[in-house]
């Protein structure tokens, strides 16, 4: 029987393990329910005999006291900033002129007395700069960069941060480190926050930084907690007492990455010459969108440290790296027209239909315009030279007007006023919605202290039912292979597809109606058949993404199969009981409980259910 002390110490070792492996190497050893279990036993310890907590313990990462304000530290090794090269791209054909860059490396070439140099580069996260300080292997202080020299000292909130180590990993410890490296909040997690801030009535974040950075610097760690933030190491400022001491940046973020720490899996590398290093930046720019968090460009850095030191500083910035900046994602360009579109839950959203553009990589013809007031707000107008953004791989947006380049006329005269009287107007009025659906005719209507208009038509909306049925069908959803826009929007419109469970009557015949050339057809069409005959025992987590309820997302899917099991349960849960589950709030509970209420939906259901069987899901115990 091991003493309380030790038992203490075996379950930190144990929580600190599959916490590592859920949240830095994400592969989970052990169900969510066990590490509950282990960590509610370690906190009843825990209060019972405080004098053996451990400062490395998972439960120090909860938050503590609130503070006043933060204090400050001073920085021993400055926190630097980088010096920026930017490679634009060509207009037309969209190629990268590298020639900043270039110039880096002959400037470094020079200097070294060398032809080519090894670089690493990684990614250059768009995030704010932490610095870490570890002594015997415990995080002690954290710090923010400040203004380069002195910092806020924000050790209760990084503790928070799931992937950093309270305590260095490994058998022996280096008696001094500190870590710098980017706090980020990972793209999906930022969605879920604004999501959550939504629905709470409180203002979204404008993007993912903002969000750490807000997250970061609360005075109420808890609230820090509650926010999911994301560490990435990229270099070491001090080391001392270790077993041996990296030569390159490379050897660092290895050390690093055995110590615990999280790094940019794929995209961290070492690369000889310049058109390597360049090869790899082309690829990241390619991938960006893809990449679970934000980034701003690749930082390039002389791998070897003695190359480093013989480079040296230039006032606030290494000779020795460069943030190669990606073109700015933002374009000017001209508003055409301004139409509507209606979505899947009838949302009304105006749609700027623009002059073609090029921006960061890809020919851009529309942009949302998001809503009624945001038009007014932006006053967007059809003629209006505005400028564009494309922030990742989200839907552009219209950001401003150039009124300067408002298309003016004169005035018209007042009846019986004087036939000339020099002063202009716009050509073209203020944007209104109109006040009926232009697809199916019902009336638009707004809800009091709702931003999006909607449709009224419901299901009677062509427009409505073909998002609805695209979204069914969909990858994450019921995964219906071949079954996509193109080919829905052509099926309703030929009148062949009302509802979901007009997708399982759907024959060879059925299909070929939207398909001209008959020969290609048959196969093209059996392929479809197949995949919806695949569709037909979906995970229940998955059907109930499809039906497309409002604000039922992937992930309050997933909850709400975990918590009910199945179908039927789900169906009949009462609003009180749904608001209980986590991450579900009382809008949400209403909007499911609604859903399941309707006549309409429960026939709806009821058909479909002819065709399809949800998999029941296994109810998860810690729900
Ligand atoms: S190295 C002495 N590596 O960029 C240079 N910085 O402009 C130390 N940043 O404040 C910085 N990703 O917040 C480095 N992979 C990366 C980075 C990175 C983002 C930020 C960092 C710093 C700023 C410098």
């Amino acid at each position: 029987m091991p003493t309380p002390q030790q038992r203490i110490r075996t379950l930190v070792q144990t929580l600190n393990r599959y916490a590592h492996e859920y949240y830095t190497l994400d592969a989970p050893s052990v169900p969510d329910a066990e590490y509950d279990r282990l960590y509610r036993e370690l906190e009843a310890l825990e209060a019972e005999y405080p004098q053996f907590r451990l400062p490395e313990s998972p439960t120090q990462r909860v938050g503590g006291a609130v503070l006043d304000g933060f204090e400050t530290v001073v920085h021993t090794v400055p926190m630097l900033s980088l010096n920026n090269a930017f490679s634009p791209r060509d207009d037309e054909t969209g190629a990268f002129d590298h020639a900043e860059f270039l110039a880096f490396d002959e400037r470094v070439c020079k200097e070294l007395g060398v032809v080519q140099v090894e670089y690493a580069a990684e990614p250059k996260f768009d995030g704010l700069a932490v610095s870490l300080l570890y002594q015997n292997g415990i995080l002690v202080q954290a710090a923010t960069r400040g203004d380069g020299t002195t910092g806020e000292n924000v050790t209760e909130n990084i503790k928070t941060v799931r992937n950093i180590p309270l305590k260095l990993h490994g058998e022996k410890q280096p008696a001094l480190l500190e870590v710098r490296g980017e706090v980020l909040m990972l793209k999906a997690d930022f969605a879920a926050l604004n999501q959550r801030q939504l629905e709470a009535g409180q203002k979204p974040f404008a993007n993912p930084r903002n969000a750490a950075a807000g997250s970061l610097r609360q005075l109420d760690s808890k609230i820090t907690a509650q926010r999911k933030l994301h560490f990435f190491a990229y270099g070491i400022a001090q080391l001392a007492g270790a077993e041996r001491l990296p030569e390159s940046h490379m050897e660092e973020l290895a050390l690093l990455h055995e110590l615990g720490f999280s790094l940019p899996e794929g995209y961290f590398g070492a690369y000889t010459g310049a058109a390597a290093v360049l090869r790899e930046y082309e690829r990241l720019a390619e991938h960006r969108p893809r990449l679970p968090y934000e980034i701003d460009g690749m930082v390039v850095k002389v791998n070897s440290l003695a190359e480093q030191q013989q480079l040296g500083f230039v006032s606030r910035a290494p000779r020795w790296a460069i943030a190669q900046k990606f073109p700015a994602e933002e374009a000017l360009t001209t508003v055409e027209a301004i139409d509507v579109q209606v979505g899947r839950t009838g949302a009304v959203t105006p749609v700027a239909r623009l002059a073609p553009v090029f921006v960061g990589g890809v020919t851009v013809t529309n942009a949302t315009l998001h809503n009624q007031d945001e038009v007014a707000r932006k006053d967007v107008r059809v003629g209006d030279t505005v400028v564009v953004r494309r922030a990742g791989d989200v839907i552009p947006e219209v950001v401003r007007v150039l009124l300067e380049r408002r298309p003016m006329v004169e005035k018209q005269p007042a009846l019986g006023g004087d036939l000339f009287s020099g002063s202009l107007e716009p050509l073209h009025e203020p944007f209104k919605l109109p006040e009926t659906c232009p697809v199916c005719g019902s009336a638009i209507e707004r809800e009091a202290g709702e931003a999006v208009a909607r449709c009224t038509g419901g299901m009677l909306c062509q427009a409505q039912r073909a998002q609805g049925l695209i979204h069914f069908a969909s990858r994450k959803a019921m995964d219906i292979a071949g079954l996509g826009d193109k080919q829905i929007e052509a099926l309703v419109a030929a009148d062949v597809l009302h509802s979901f469970a007009d997708i399982y009557q759907l024959d060879i015949a059925k299909l070929q109606t939207i398909k001209d050339s008959k020969s290609a057809a048959t196969k093209w069409a059996q392929n479809i058949l197949d995949s919806i005959a695949q569709s037909r025992t979906p995970p229940l987590a998955r059907f109930l993404f499809a039906l497309g309820i409002r604000h039922v997302g992937e992930s309050t899917a997933k909850q709400l199969a975990a918590a009910f099991g199945n179908l039927d349960t789900v169906r009949r849960a009462p609003e009180p009981i749904l608001a209980c589950l986590p991450d579900i709030g009382s809008v949400v509970a209403h909007a499911i409980a609604h859903y399941f209420r309707q006549p309409a939906q429960q026939k709806m259901l009821d058909d479909l259910l002819q065709h399809v069987a949800p998999q029941a899901a296994a109810p998860s115990p810690q729900t």
